[in-house]
């Protein structure tokens, strides 16, 4: 499915390194972005202080139900719009994780989506993207946030990239 963007669910060592990646265990106030099954979501947890809020942005019902049953944690909240709202529903936010399927969106949607990324981060904060592709991120990120790091991540099916970036 074209929202989807993926056949299987992140694996735990490549969403523990996402997790470690952003930061998360010095973030208090997260927005994920695209949760799924959630395996992203388990890492962010176990690694944020408890006083934490995980703000986790799913528009499939079905996932988003789902996510709220097996993840009774009260710094979660599932929220069933898209990652677009975030900055209203979450305010500024201290980190961004995002698992949106950029390849199978159109630019303009591309462009929004990651405009309101930087609208919604502390300046400074941090922002890292899964994508398999490597091609479709880079022209955005330079425009939006000016540069970005780039890590690959072999251990996963399919071998995954994460994009950094960090907001203005
Ligand atoms: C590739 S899956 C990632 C699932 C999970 N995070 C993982 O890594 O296994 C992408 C998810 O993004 C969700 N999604 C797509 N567009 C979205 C949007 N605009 N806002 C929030 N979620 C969205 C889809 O419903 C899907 O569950």
């Amino acid at each position: 499915m074209r929202s989807i963007g993926s056949v299987t669910p992140s694996s735990a060592g490549l969403s523990r390194a996402i997790s470690e990646f952003v930061g998360a265990s010095s973030a208090v106030n997260v927005a994920e972005w695209g949760s799924g099954t959630g395996p992203i979501t388990r890492a962010l947890l176990s690694a944020m202080p408890a006083n934490g809020k995980l703000w986790a942005f799913e528009i499939d019902h079905g996932m988003a139900a789902g996510l709220r049953a097996a993840l009774p944690d009260p710094r979660l909240t599932v929220v069933e719009e898209s990652a677009s709202e975030t900055l209203r529903i979450a305010g500024r936010v201290d980190a961004i994780v995002s698992a949106l399927p950029y390849s199978f969106f159109p630019k303009e949607l591309t462009r929004d989506l990651l405009g309101a990324g930087q609208a919604s981060l502390k300046p400074g904060a941090p922002m890292v993207l899964l994508q398999y592709r490597p091609d479709v991120l880079p022209p955005f990120l330079t425009q939006i946030f000016g540069s970005y790091e780039r890590r690959f991540y072999p251990w996963n099916l399919p071998p995954a990239l994460l994009f950094r970036v960090t907001a203005r």
